[in-house]
């Protein structure tokens, strides 16, 4: 009988025989790739080659992949086959080998190596694929054992590469059946048994569902090795194999249960055993419990593990022992289970005290709560209830649903996102604070330990330097893992550190198995520099030596904008006057800001001057040089220091041909040229007697360039005229307007005119009173009162109520002349009216004003005015 780790073996022995190279499994978090969480199945890793992102380093590739998925987490343990985390054996074919090898290898391992009867197996096929049918007959497949099955069709997501399939199937005979009418291959039950796919990846799917054919015919095929391993040893579930039976019996032993004695014992080992496996390999990659992400898909399997066990009766921590015999079996073959053994156990420790600690509490008070549902009739707990549980307790919400589904009810699931979302908002504001905490005494006590970080990224963009510390949240750590923000000091860095108004650089810090984005590095008062990064994936320890790269590409852009920063300075000095003093600066990727001393606004034909004095000097491709010197000799030569700034005894003198010289810590270009063409953007005060310019360099003036001719173009295709003509076009244009809004004001104060008469020759009669109301086209309250001004200047006496609908709403006014006419009050009136249509307002007794909110109620709300004048007059 073959062992899991045998069968492993002889599947990548086998096919490495066929020329496939045995590649190690990838890690769990799929590398550069947003359009997964987790790795779920063993193709991910090879995505690029698929699709010929990347050229592909080798033509055939065999692994075993750890993969995790949990669309199925529910069913764990209830069926013979599911799991959150497996093993998935696979050969892979980089547009070299396609279906004519793929079929015969897989029935010839099946049959000859696996030696599984021919008599148990079926074949499926995607129902078109003529072709891989006779293939199979080819091989020795009786065709009546192979069926067609739409759902043949492979994808690891909603986009990339897939393809139509073929799997091949064992029946574990009719014993293992559902026994129902009907029952053949296809039925969800546990006989028969799929045990290999084989995809033949030829398209791409794109964000809209459209197929297009990669630029190769691959191979990607996919044997779980649990199930194959449950066929082999001729056991009944995935779970009986030795894959899984010794961490059975541990949870049983520590439960004092006996495996196979009670089916509900059973269901509870089968999921703590599955989802064990599941957070030891999910943490050995660097994924850290928390609340988002793959995070959150951990944590929410290590916390099903512990109440699973709960139901076992085990009460007191049980996740570290379960590892170790996880770590003792699998260990060989995974060694990431062995090197990060101590980030594994802190954080099994460290989620499983927590959550134990609440797991009762929290049950407790959902029991109340489910107490309380079925008392008022009503199933569906509040979404403010499930948060709570969340947020208090730490359950997470599928976890709450699912307790609750155990007794038909669930959780209003739309309401919990709302809250969560709510508290999201609110704890984004938090970390910023948690941010300013993280100078905390301990990481400045090690800065001092540590001193100066030798800087070597003057001649160097990468190295390998060793990681001295690590904190998060300004607490030492030995080691970090994935998601969590920390700051990393090196034995050297080529990272250069914020300083000098340059931006510092950004990079990776990475090892064979981990990876840290590095997002920001600044240099201490002891000369240490501090590395801002987020480990995106792997763990990274203290120690270890580790390589470290500065992304060349923004390193480059802010160069050419510092270089030309000099440049500014010196081509302001002599077009305005030697005053002018830098007063600050930024040089970053995308531009340049400098301040300086000058107490006027620069003219056009100044700033002119500057910005081709500057070019000038580039196009000169002067050499760019830096020399240390004392500080005497520096300022002995004539260079440019900057006032206040700190400078050791020993300086660096920046000069470019003979048309700078400044001290200066910064990178720059090693001769003018590769600045290229600079463009000042804008020039502006920014306080008495200072000044600032913008600037771009470099590619960034391409840019800026780029999208002024697209805009230019655009207009020029609006207007149908050719781009340098569109300056006069638009002069034309503008007085055009002008003219026409002149045209449009004598036109509406006439027609306000006509409907004002109008309005006058309908006056009515309330007892006695003449009153005019009416509903009147004005875009604003301000229309609106000019024409009921004019109005009332024509009717001696009465009563006056306009309105009028504009964007959605409502404005109305009213007036009385004169004033307190037969004891009515204008502002009343407007209350009144307003209200029908949802509005409200008020005012003086001879002119009010009101808004309202249904415009549709306008008409209702001036017809009743007769009325409502009626009852005020009987008052
Ligand atoms: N990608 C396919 C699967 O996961 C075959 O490897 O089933």
């Amino acid at each position: 009988m073959y062992s899991g780790n045998e069968l492993r073996d002889m599947f990548l022995k086998y096919f490495e025989a066929k020329g496939h190279k045995i590649l190690p499994s990838a890690s769990l978090i799929p590398k550069d790739d947003p359009t997964l969480l987790l790795t779920v199945a063993g193709m991910v890793p090879f995505k690029p080659y698929f699709q010929r992102r990347v050229e592909p380093p080798f033509p055939r590739a065999t692994t075993a992949q750890k993969c995790v998925r949990t669309p199925d987490l529910e069913e764990v343990g209830k069926t013979a086959r599911h799991h959150t985390y497996f093993e998935m054996l696979g050969n892979f074919s980089f547009g070299d080998y396609f279906k004519t090898d793929a079929i015969p290898w897989a029935w010839e391992y099946v049959t000859k190596v696996l030696k599984i009867p021919v008599k148990k197996l079926w074949v499926t096929i995607y129902p078109e694929d003529e072709e891989a049918k006779t293939i199979w007959e080819k091989a020795g497949v009786r065709s009546e054992r192979i069926v067609g099955d739409p759902e043949n069709f492979w994808a690891a997501g909603p986009t990339g590469p897939c393809g139509p399939c073929s799997e091949i199937y064992v029946d574990l005979g009719e014993a293992r059946g559902c026994s129902k009418p009907g029952c053949a291959i296809g039925c969800d039950c546990d006989r028969f048994l799929e045990i290999w796919n084989l995809v033949f990846m030829q398209f791409n799917r794109d964000e809209a569902g459209v197929l297009t054919p990669l630029p190769k015919q691959n191979i990607d095929t996919g044997m779980g090795l649990e199930r194959i391993a449950s066929v082999m040893q001729g056991v009944e579930t995935n779970f009986d194999t030795d894959l899984f039976r010794p961490i059975i019996d541990h949870v049983a032993n520590l439960a004092g249960v006996n495996y196979k004695d009670n089916a509900k014992s059973d269901l509870a080992l089968k999921v703590v055993s599955d989802h064990v496996r599941a957070v030891s390999f999910m943490l050995s990659d660097g994924i850290r419990p928390n609340n988002e992400g793959r995070g959150y898909v951990l944590r929410r399997i290590l916390r099903r593990a512990i109440r699973y066990a709960k139901l076992l009766g085990i009460d007191k921590p049980f996740l570290e022992s379960a590892f170790r015999i996880i770590q003792r079996d699998y260990a060989h073959s995974y060694p990431e289970l062995k090197e990060n053994e101590n980030f594994i156990i802190s954080h099994i420790n460290l989620e499983e005290k927590n959550f134990q600690a609440t797991l009762d509490q929290g049950t407790q008070l959902l029991q109340e709560k489910v107490k309380e549902l079925i008392k008022k009739g009503e199933t569906v707990l509040a979404g403010a209830d499930a948060f709570y549980l969340y947020e208090t307790y730490g359950f997470p919400v599928e976890l709450t649903d699912e307790m609750l589904a155990e007794q038909g009810l669930s959780v209003d699931m739309e309401a919990f996102q709302k809250a969560a979302e709510e508290h999201r908002l609110r704890a984004k504001e938090q970390s910023q604070q948690m941010r300013a905490a993280a100078e905390s005494p301990e990481l400045t006590e090690k800065a001092k330990s540590l001193g100066v970080t030798p800087f070597i990224g003057y001649e160097k963009v990468s190295a390998t330097p060793r990681i001295e510390a690590i904190f998060v949240n300004g607490q030492e750590v030995s080691d970090a893992g994935e998601g969590e923000e920390v700051v990393i000091f090196l034995s050297e860095t080529p990272f250069y550190a914020e300083s000098g108004g340059q931006v510092s650089d950004v990079g990776v810090i990475k090892t064979p198995r981990a990876e840290a984005r590095v997002l920001e590095v600044k240099k201490g008062v002891t000369g240490t520099f501090y590395h801002r990064a987020e480990v995106r994936g792997g763990v990274l320890h203290v120690g270890e030596s580790v390589e470290v790269q500065i992304d060349n590409a923004e390193r480059l852009a802010t160069t050419r904008h510092h270089s030309a920063t000099h440049l500014l300075q010196t081509a302001l000095r002599s077009v305005l006057g030697e005053h002018v003093q830098q007063a600050g600066s930024l040089v970053t990727p995308e531009r340049l800001r400098f301040d300086f001393t000058h107490f006027s606004q620069l003219t056009p034909a100044e700033l002119k001057a500057v910005e081709g004095l500057i070019n000038e000097a580039v196009l000169k491709n002067m050499p760019v040089k830096a020399t240390e010197m004392s500080l005497t000799e520096a300022k002995e030569s004539g260079a440019t220091a900057l006032f206040g700034e700190k400078y050791g005894d020993i300086v660096r003198v920046v000069t470019m041909g003979s048309f700078s010289r400044e001290l200066c810590g910064g990178t720059h270009v090693s001769s003018t040229g590769e600045i290229g063409l600079v463009k000042l953007l804008s020039e502006g005060g920014i306080g008495a007697g200072l000044r600032r310019i913008e600037a771009v360099a470099g590619l960034e003036s391409l840019i800026y360039f780029r999208s002024l001719d697209e805009q230019v173009m655009e207009v020029a295709q609006n207007l149908k005229a050719q781009p340098l003509e569109i300056g006069k076009r638009v002069n034309g244009l503008v007085a055009q307007v002008k003219d026409l809004e002149r045209e449009i004001a004598q036109l509406q104060a006439k027609l306000a005119k006509n409907e004002v008469n109008g309005l006058l020759s309908k006056v009515a009669e309330v007892e006695g009173i003449q009153v005019i109301a009416a509903k009147v086209q004005a875009s604003d309250m301000d229309g609106l009162r000019q024409m009921a001004d004019l109005i009332r200047d024509k009717m001696k006496s009465g009563v006056i109520v306009l309105g009028a609908a504009s964007e959605g709403k409502v404005n109305f006014v009213t007036t009385v002349t004169p004033t307190g006419l037969s004891g009515l009050h204008a502002g009343q009136i407007i209350k009144e009216v307003a209200k029908i249509t949802g509005g409200g307002g008020g005012g003086r007794p001879d002119m009010a004003q009101a808004g309202g909110k249904d415009p549709s109620k306008l008409g209702e709300a001036i017809d009743r005015v007769p009325t409502l004048l009626r009852g005020f007059l009987k008052k």
